[in-house]
């Protein structure tokens, strides 16, 4: 090449020229690089939001126990003695204290049940204990415009007095009940 002065001359003329006549070839490069860069930061926005909205979130509701919630989820259980499931049936069908079947199908024999809610059986199944924690607990935190009455809060609700509907054992009996529900 250095031996040929006049092809080496021709070459960069022609890479000058190609610089000059491709500012649309360059534009456009230019252009997608910015759009990915842009799609890159949009994702990284997203994921961050979505890391947002599950970061986890601790009540401290008056006296009651704390929790922590995580997106959709009350990961730990509320006490240390394991919830059971017997006992979990009896509050969930007792009308002074669940009451859950005065909106919800139970699989349980011979009782009045409405439909306002969805049928609970097979919700064991459905949902893991964690998932389930928190709609007992407090199923307006899954949707504000929910029905369902919090069982285990009393801020803001102004008939409870101070107590919850449920005591975090019996929420967390009726939580081991419904995990059976398969
Ligand atoms: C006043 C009516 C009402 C009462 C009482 C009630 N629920 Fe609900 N529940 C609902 C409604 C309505 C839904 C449907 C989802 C929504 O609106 O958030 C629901 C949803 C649920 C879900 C989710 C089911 C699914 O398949 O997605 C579970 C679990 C649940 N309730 C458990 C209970 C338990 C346990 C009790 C009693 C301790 C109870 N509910 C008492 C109205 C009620």
């Amino acid at each position: 090449m250095k031996n040929n002065p006049e092809r080496y001359l021709a070459m960069i003329r022609s890479v000058q020229r190609w610089g000059r006549d491709s500012w649309l070839p360059g534009g456009l490069i230019l252009l997608s690089l910015g759009m990915l860069a842009g799609l890159l930061l949009a994702a990284a926005g997203c994921s961050a939001a979505a890391g947002g909205a599950s970061a986890p979130v601790t009540v401290q509701d008056g006296n009651l126990v704390p929790y922590t919630v995580v997106g959709i989820e009350i990961p730990k259980p509320l006490t240390s003695k394991p919830g059971d499931p017997a006992e979990g049936r009896k509050v969930a069908v007792n009308w002074l204290l669940g009451n859950c079947s005065v909106c919800h199908k139970l699989p349980i024999p011979a009782r009045f049940h409405d439909m306002i809610g969805p049928d609970l059986d097979g919700v064991g199944s459905r949902y893991p204990a964690s998932v389930l924690r928190l709609r007992v607990v407090d199923a307006k935190r899954f949707n504000r415009a929910t029905l369902m009455p919090a069982f285990y809060k009393v801020q803001g609700l102004h008939l409870a007095q101070g107590k919850p509907l449920l005591t975090a054992q019996q929420v967390e009996d009726v939580v081991a009940y419904l995990t059976t529900l398969k």
